[in-house]
């Protein structure tokens, strides 16, 4: 893990680009809290934002998102060569499944999507990817989904790219398959049903609201089968079976 200052490469409303030479190895999945007030200038946001890393090459990391509130907007707007402070990686990613034989059934919804893209692109022919949004453009890294070798579907909710519906209608789960999914909770608790019923392990990323990223705040915690377990520690990525489903955000 690392604390940097890093400098912005590129930025949108769909995402930031960022240049941060001590960039270590990290796991599809882990996130980052990146600091909006490096230089604790101006405590405005006071918090730094949790963001998945999309996709990193050397030090070279990306970040995609939707502007949702004031910091995704403040991201949104920076310039390349403003500075952004990076605290990361963190958390602990996305584990490929042991054998060989079954799926890996990836399921998207939302910003969700946005977490699954460098563990897509590790397991190639063997995932199957499931995203799902509002809108055919409310998918974050559509394009660079469709660049990977892997089966790819889309559902959203106009019918503008896909299923015209659910990600989670398209699932189907065998035996001998496992299911990895991130996005809004009510979906992921119908992608653990599903699993559920086939019989098949399902893994979820939680995107709880996170003040510290490092296990100080308390602000995270969800409950499981073992107590409450921080999702900035912990996690993001738990083992479906293992949460009080009911007690979730
Ligand atoms: C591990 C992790 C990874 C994440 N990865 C991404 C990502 O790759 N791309 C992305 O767009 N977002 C991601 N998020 C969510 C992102 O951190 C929040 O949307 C962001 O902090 C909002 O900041 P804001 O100041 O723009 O919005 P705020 O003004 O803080 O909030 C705006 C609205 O968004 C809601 N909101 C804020 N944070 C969350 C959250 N964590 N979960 C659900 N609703 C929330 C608020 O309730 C409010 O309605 C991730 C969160 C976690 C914990
Ligand atoms: S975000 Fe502070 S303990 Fe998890």
């Amino acid at each position: 893990m690392i604390r940097a200052i890093a400098s912005v490469l590129r930025a949108d409303a769909h995402g930031v680009t960022l240049d941060v030479p001590e960039w270590p190895a990290h796991r599809p999945g882990q996130f980052a809290m990146l600091s909006l007030d490096p230089h604790g200038l101006h405590l405005d946001p006071l918090l730094p934002r949790p963001m998945a890393v999309f996709r990193a090459d050397g030090g070279r990391v990306e970040f995609r998102f939707h502007v949702v509130g004031r910091g995704t907007a403040l991201l949104a707007a920076l310039s390349p060569g403003d500075d952004l402070g990076v605290l990361g990686p963190l958390g602990n990613g996305f584990t490929a499944p042991a054998g060989s034989g079954g799926r890996a059934i990836l399921v998207g919804g939302g910003t969700g999507t946005a977490s699954l893209y460098e563990f897509a692109a590790q397991l190639g022919s063997r995932a199957r990817v499931l995203l799902g949004g509002r809108t055919r453009g409310a998918i974050l890294g559509l394009a660079d989904f469709e660049a990977l070798p892997v089966d790819l579907q889309f559902a959203t909710e106009d019918g503008s790219s896909g299923h015209r519906g659910l990600v989670t209608e398209l699932m189907a789960p065998e035996p001998g398959d496992e299911v990895f999914a991130c996005g809004p909770t009510a979906m992921m608790d119908a992608a653990w049903r599903l699993a559920q019923a086939a019989g098949v392990p399902c893994h979820v990323s939680l995107e709880s609201r996170m003040a510290c990223g490092i296990g100080i705040c308390l602000g995270c915690v969800v409950p499981t089968d073992q107590g409450f377990r921080y999702v900035c520690t912990d996690g993001p990525v738990f083992d479906a079976e293992r949460l009080d489903w009911k007690g979730l955000p």
